[in-house]
Parts: C-alpha cells; sequence; structure tokens
C-alpha cells in the first residue's frame, strides 16, 4: 500500500511539483528506452538520471566500478593533459575505477602519479604502478600531514568526491587547497545535488521540501568567499550535463 502511494506520488505529483520550482515538467527519467522514446525532458532530469540510474550503478572502467559521469572523465584528461600534475590527488576512491582511470592517464603521459586517499580501501579493486593509497579519515590530522608530505614541493591536482556533507567538504577544502598549484585545479565532484530541481532521492517531496542545502555546492560558495587563490572555471562544464556545476576550481593565486 505505501509503495503503491510513493508510486502514485512520484509519476502523478512529482512532475507537477518539478514545474513549480524548476518552471519544467519533470517526468523523472527511469528506465532507458532510447533517445527516439524519451521525449523533451529537461537537462536536470537527465542529469538526474545519469547520476543515479546509470553512473552509481553502471558505469566500469577497464572493469573497475567507477562513480563518474563520462563527460567529466573526458574533462579531467583535458585538465590533467594541461596541468600535467605531479599528483593527482583523489579524496574519496570507493571501487577504484576512477583511480585507475586516472593512473592511465598518466601512464600514457609518461609522468605523474596518483595518491588515492579514502577511509576504507576494502572495496578498492585495481592495482597500478602509478597509484599509492593512503587510508584514513581526510579531516584526520595525521592523514592531512602524511599526504602534505606526500605532495611535499609536487604539482598537484585535487579532486574531492568522498563525504559530500557541506560542512565534511568544506573541510576538506580548506585542509588541502594548499596544496593545488598555481596553473592547476581543486575539482569538487556532485556539486549538481545542491542545484535546485535536483532529485537526489527516488522521493520526489524531498527534493523540494528539504533544501539542498547541506551539498557540495554550498560548500564551494562558502570556500570562495573566504578563499581568493581560486577562480570557478566554468569553461570546464562545456558539455553541460556535469556533476560538477561551479565545482572546477581553478588556482591563480600562489
Ligand atoms: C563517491 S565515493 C568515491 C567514488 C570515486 N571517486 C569514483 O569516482 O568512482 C566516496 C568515497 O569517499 C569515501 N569517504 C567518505 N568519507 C570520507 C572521509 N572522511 N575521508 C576519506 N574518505 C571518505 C568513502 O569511503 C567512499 O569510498
Amino acid at each position: 500500500m505505501v509503495r503503491l502511494i510513493r508510486k502514485i506520488l512520484k509519476r502523478v505529483v512529482g512532475p507537477f511539483l518539478a514545474f513549480r520550482y524548476t518552471g519544467h515538467f519533470q517526468p523523472f527519467i527511469k528506465k532507458n528506452k532510447g533517445i527516439d522514446k524519451l521525449g523533451r525532458k529537461p537537462l536536470i532530469s537527465w542529469i538526474s538520471y545519469h547520476q543515479y540510474d546509470v553512473v552509481g550503478i553502471d558505469t566500469h572502467f577497464l572493469g573497475h566500478r567507477a562513480l563518474k559521469n563520462p563527460m567529466d572523465a573526458w574533462v579531467y584528461q583535458e585538465i590533467v593533459y594541461e596541468v600535467k600534475p605531479d599528483v593527482v590527488l583523489e579524496i574519496g576512491n570507493k571501487n577504484g575505477g576512477s583511480t585507475l582511470y586516472l593512473a592511465v592517464l598518466l601512464e600514457t603521459m609518461g609522468h605523474g602519479r596518483v595518491l588515492g586517499l579514502d577511509i576504507d580501501h576494502s572495496r578498492f579493486t585495481p592495482k597500478h604502478e602509478r597509484i599509492d593509497l593512503i587510508t584514513g579519515d581526510s579531516s584526520d590530522p595525521e592523514i592531512i600531514k602524511k599526504v602534505h608530505e606526500y605532495c611535499k614541493g609536487k604539482k598537484v591536482l585535487v579532486i574531492h568526491d568522498a563525504d559530500h556533507s557541506y560542512r565534511a567538504v568544506l573541510t576538506d577544502l580548506r585542509n588541502y587547497q594548499d596544496l593545488v598549484s598555481p596553473g592547476s585545479y581543486l575539482i569538487v565532484e556532485d556539486t549538481i545535488e545542491g542545484l535546485r530541481g535536483f532529485r537526489y532521492s527516488d522521493f520526489p517531496f524531498q527534493t523540494f521540501i528539504r533544501p539542498h542545502m547541506d551539498k557540495p555546492l554550498q560548500a564551494v560558495f562558502e570556500f570562495m568567499k573566504e578563499n581568493k587563490r581560486f577562480e570557478i572555471d566554468r569553461s570546464r562544464e562545456k558539455w553541460i550535463l556535469t556533476a560538477n556545476p561551479y565545482g572546477f576550481l581553478k588556482c591563480i593565486g600562489d
């Protein structure tokens, strides 16, 4: 009975609520029926579908699960090639497909290592000569120290994809921003979850009743108020369908 009510709310009421708040009817894309069967869905609906029903479930790099929007992965490749970092620090690795992707890029370029930091590496599957791992809580002072020692004197690119709550992201941005070299980037993932109209739950009311305040996007805005070393580089959102709107922070300071 409860499931039936949820289903009705999702199908019938959800799109009207979405319209009220975003100006679009937002029937959620639930299954891939092919582009010709999907009709005129708004972009925010496409990105919700990508984020939860594809990236979150069935996206792999060389057989290893990677929670990565392929359009973002392409942009990462462009940034890595331009910056040519000595170290890519990936905070949050989970299954490791994204870490392996970065390592393969660096291997192809013949330069650089990936430092993967995660509180739990038990699900991490890949092995690669260019990957080093540090296991621990990113907010732990001992871990922060270890990462800083590893990165000392190196050109560093940082990708944040760990705990996505406002407080945790802001804390990590503050603790690791100094590692990012001028011209390099601090990429904050999944800022999309803080955009109005984005569905982050199967239950449509949650999107609109609970404001998107406890998200990486809000942490980025707060961080940008207090830190003048970075600018938001929106040119990196050229595909539009990114999981990281306002999340590509370019280091312009010393
Ligand atoms: C979204 S997943 C990372 C996905 C991966 N980057 C990818 O694209 O496939 C988030 C990861 O952050 C880790 N994590 C959560 N809180 C953390 C913390 N305080 N310190 C370090 N890692 C944390 C989790 O264990 C999880 O593996």
